[in-house]
């Protein structure tokens, strides 16, 4: 009964956003329309695993008596993780903007470091919390990841190093990238952060470059709550890493290095652990997830949702529209509101760019003259909900509104422009 209600619902809301012709545009909700969520959707969503073992493993913390400084719970997961990636070292850390700030340290990055600026802020922050200069290099419009043929341009007698951000689990083109930073003799990070999971050409993410590094926020396809972890194959860079996370010390009473607390607490390491157990389960629903949109956008014009394609394995943890206004008529930003309104908190990312943010845009007030694809993307952006707690009548009812917003481009947009709306009033 249930079902057939579910469904049948579903099935006059189509309906109605099909026949809604542009007269109707007043239903939508940011004309006063009724929402067509109840409840907020959001992005980024957690992927919980078996809450029933999470419980058991944090119990079990409780009885040890023992909660953080390399416990059990955290041997467990580095561990765990090595076997995955089948990676040599993985050192845990309490979040991946302190491994950044480690990774860079360890591998003795100064002066200038190439990055792109289409990342989260962390990733240029982290070199700035140490002087060390962020400069942004322009992306792959395609892939929305460090473009090989802009690095070269941008080194420079200070350039010590590059990092290269998997943006949305999607490797960036490691072969090129390596090769360069070897003919230049450069120190090779990824921010692996969305790549948990995720594969390049066979091989696990994590195994590249000097180091990788990835985030376990709570909103990345494997959370520890908030956390990190450094990769890497080199075990003299390893130890150094150890070192530095736990304060330098090298054992009781004897420091050996400059350090800060980059340390993981044995909770975080049992919901990682209680993740990973889960994990082939948190890419299926997003794989599904991503089939749906992408079956049900295929025929937009204008819209073009991210491609992965299939020659690696990814953890699909983000399903990202690219809108073209000149053809839609409605601007990303136009939509995005929309989906405000219906509750659907579509977002933006790494929207405007880091070298549009402070300090950076002080720093640097030009960069963007060198950032074209930068610019063009971060303005076509759009990041819809998916993972595990969104249904497929959710993303059925979130493609009929983007649908009725491209289809009726001009008069919404027309009926969104501020005189226009001061004058209804
Ligand atoms: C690309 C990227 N780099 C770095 C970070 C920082 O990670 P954290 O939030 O764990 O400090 C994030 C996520 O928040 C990210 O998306």
């Amino acid at each position: 009964m249930q079902d057939y209600l579910t469904n049948n619902c579903t099935y006059l809301l189509i309906l109605m956003i099909n026949i809604l012709d542009p007269n109707d545009i007043d239903e939508l909700a940011i004309f006063g329309g009724k929402p067509c969520f109840v409840d907020k959707l959001h992005v980024g969503r957690p992927n919980i695993g078996d809450r029933a073992h999470l419980l058991a493993r944090i119990n079990d913390i409780l009885d040890r008596k023992w909660l953080s400084n390399n416990g059990f719970y955290v041997q467990e997961f580095e561990q765990r993780i090595c076997e995955k990636l089948g990676v040599k070292h993985c050192i845990a850390m309490c979040n991946g903007t302190v491994a950044l700030e480690i990774a860079i340290r360890a591998t003795n990055l100064t002066g200038e470091v190439i990055v792109p600026s289409f990342t989260f802020i962390a990733t240029a922050h982290a070199l700035q919390w140490q002087e060390i200069t962020p400069v942004f290099c322009d992306i792959d419009p395609i892939k929305h990841t460090l473009n090989p043929e802009r690095i070269e341009a941008m080194i420079t007698p200070r350039t010590t190093g590059i990092i290269g951000v998997h943006i949305w689990g999607q490797p960036c083109n490691i072969e090129a990238i390596t090769a360069i930073a070897q003919q230049h003799n450069l120190k090779l990070i990824f921010d692996a952060s969305h790549a948990f999971g995720s594969s390049y050409k066979s091989q696990m993410i994590g195994n590249f470059g000097d180091v990788e590094v990835f985030s376990f926020h709570a909103t990345k396809f494997l959370n520890t709550f908030e956390g990190g972890a450094i990769t890497t194959n080199n075990d003299e860079l390893a130890a150094k890493i150890r070192l530095m996370k736990n304060f330098g010390f090298a054992g009781y009473d004897n420091v050996v290095y400059i350090g800060t607390n980059g340390k993981m607490s044995e909770v975080s390491a049992a919901m990682g652990i209680t993740g990973l157990e889960s994990i082939n389960d948190f890419i299926e629903a997003n794989q599904q997830n991503y089939k749906q949109y992408q079956r049900e956008f295929q025929d937009l014009v204008g819209i073009r949702l991210f491609n992965y394609d299939e020659i690696d394995s990814y953890n699909y943890q983000y399903v990202i529209l690219e809108i073209d206004d000149t053809i839609t008529n409605i601007s990303r930003d136009q939509i995005m509101k929309i989906l405000h309104a219906e509750n659907v908190l579509a977002r933006r990312y790494f929207y405007p760019g880091c070298h549009r943010m402070e300090p950076y845009r002080s720093f640097f007030p030009h960069a963007g003259l060198l950032l074209p694809e930068t610019e063009k993307i971060g303005n076509r952006v759009l990041v819809l909900p998916t993972g595990t707690s969104t249904s497929g009548d959710d993303i059925h009812k979130i493609t009929q509104l983007i649908r009725y917003c491209v289809n009726n481009g001009l008069e919404i947009s027309q009926k969104l422009q501020p005189k226009n709306i001061s004058r209804a009033i």
